[in-house]
């Protein structure tokens, strides 16, 4: 019964999806043709930024998904991490089938992360093994989820009103916002302020730049991370003996290691420890800034959208502001996709029509982005739907390595985003300044206006 089933449903999904691939085509099209129309900057510059946004990709996935949903190219894309071809996975089973297999298809990330810690690689860099269970269990020990309501959402809470209000009908959300409530998160719930809060944000922003985001391995990137890196790990060995010499009943991650140093839990020696943290500072700021920036610039594109989200904020429903805000993402991610390298030759698709053959050393980009708007596995996937299951969004990673941070990216960045919702007549500042700056990696301004209270 199920083999008739399948041979009626498999040829209408696969002319569902043609149908899908030749639409985002002809949207593609008109995106193309409006850069070209369009004015300011080169040709080429609008082109660029008109596909390489979230539309473009979106409807550019939604092709690739159509007709060629496992491509293979004999080019290296990135730069920075040793590969000799690059693969690009798109459909939703494939992509979790990549991040699943960390055997054959590992993290890179190693090489960068020992330069950054002078030494020692960090968790995220890591195969499965005993250096990844100890390093990811002592750190789950220190930073737990139970932390995530008791300490970290009150303080980011108060935090993101006490920002907004100091503000008077104009807000620039990263510098004003976005990015100074994670940095106060990592000085009091980390225990690791920084000399000053705007160096805590250069050195973590240069250093995730470096590590992940330096597709073309930019020699002036590595130098500038690597000057960070050094300042990061001598102002992170001052903290760790200060807080030696000088004890203190804080509750913080800090202390908390320091406390499993005590009962001489492995991993968690001095250095052990300055490689953790580091790790997680890197995690933090950056992106939970550009996570908080995506979910308005998306929202303020969908009036339906923001207006639901700008209602559950100002009725305190946390968990439906959470789904808009997953939601936003989902149309807008912090990261279209994930990367991983090919151990050997391996079979993605076996028995399939689009198998695919990934020859050992090949860069694996798993499109979270396009597994998230995958028609055949996801309902209604190009719809804005504020109930969708958790289970469909890929915002934080999947398989071994998914975000150490997830449960507090889902309180923060929400807590973050509610002031700026309950203000009244929310706005794009016009021209420019109110579009997200996207000069680099990390947008480092969106500026919004409102009705001063
Ligand atoms: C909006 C904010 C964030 C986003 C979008 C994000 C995204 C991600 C993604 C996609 C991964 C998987 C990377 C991969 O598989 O190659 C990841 C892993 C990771 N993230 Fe986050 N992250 C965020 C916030 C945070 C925060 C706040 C922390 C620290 C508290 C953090 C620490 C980590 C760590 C340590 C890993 C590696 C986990 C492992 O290897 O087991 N992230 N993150």
């Amino acid at each position: 019964m199920a083999i008739i089933a399948n041979l009626i449903t498999a040829p209408l999904q696969a002319i569902f999806s043609w149908a899908n691939g030749l639409w985002s085509l002809v949207r593609l099209i008109g995106i193309g043709l409006s850069a070209l129309a369009g004015s300011g900057g080169t040709v080429k510059t609008r082109l660029i930024a008109k596909v390489a946004g979230p539309d473009g990709q979106r409807y550019g996935f939604s092709v690739l998904r159509a007709f060629i949903p496992n491509i293979l190219i004999s080019r290296s894309l990135v730069k920075c991490y040793e590969n000799n071809g690059t693969a690009i996975v798109t459909r939703r089973e494939d992509v979790l089938d990549v991040l699943n297999r960390n055997d054959e298809f590992e993290v890179v990330y190693g090489p960068r992360m020992r330069n950054i810690t002078d030494g020692e690689n960090f968790f995220l860099g890591m195969q499965p093994g005993w250096p990844y269970t100890r390093d990811t269990s002592a750190m789950r020990l220190a930073a737990r989820a139970s932390d995530v309501a008791k300490i970290i959402l009150p303080r980011a809470t108060a935090k993101a009103e006490e920002l907004v209000a100091a503000q008077n009908g104009s807000i620039d959300l990263p510098k004003d916002l976005s990015l100074r409530v994670p940095a106060d998160m990592v000085g009091h719930y980390f225990g690791t302020p920084g000399p000053s809060e705007p160096e805590m944000i250069e050195w973590t922003t240069i250093m995730f730049w470096y590590l992940f985001a330096d597709l073309s391995a930019d020699p002036d990137i590595e130098k500038q991370a690597l000057t960070a890196a050094a300042a990061g790990r001598a102002y992170l060995d001052g903290v760790i003996s200060e807080h030696k010499a000088n004890p203190t009943d804080d509750e913080n991650v800090l202390n908390r290691c320091l406390a499993l140093q005590s009962a001489a839990t492995p991993g968690m020696d001095d250095l052990g420890i300055r490689n953790n943290l580091i790790g997680l500072l890197i995690g933090a700021i950056p992106t939970i800034s550009k996570a908080s920036v995506l979910a308005i610039d998306e929202l303020l594109r969908r009036p339906d959208a923001l207006a639901g989200a700008q209602k559950a904020a100002r009725e305190d429903d946390d968990a439906l502001l959470c789904q808009y805000i997953l939601e936003a993402l989902r149309f807008n991610p912090h990261q279209p996709l994930i990367y991983r390298r090919a151990t050997r030759d391996a079979v993605i698709a076996r028995s399939t029509l689009r198998q695919r053959k990934i020859p050992k050393g090949t860069m694996v980009f798993a499109a979270t982005f396009s597994a998230a708007f995958d028609t055949l596995e996801v309902p209604d996937a190009s719809s804005f739907l504020a109930d969708r299951p958790r289970e469909t969004y890929l915002t934080w990673g999947y398989g071994m390595h998914a975000c150490f941070g997830a449960a507090i990216n889902l309180a923060i960045i929400p807590a973050i985003l509610k002031p700026v919702l309950k203000l009244k007549n929310l706005q794009r500042a016009p021209g420019p300044e109110g579009q997200m700056d996207i000069s680099t990696p990390f947008p480092k301004q969106m500026v919004l206006h409102y009705d001063a209270p």
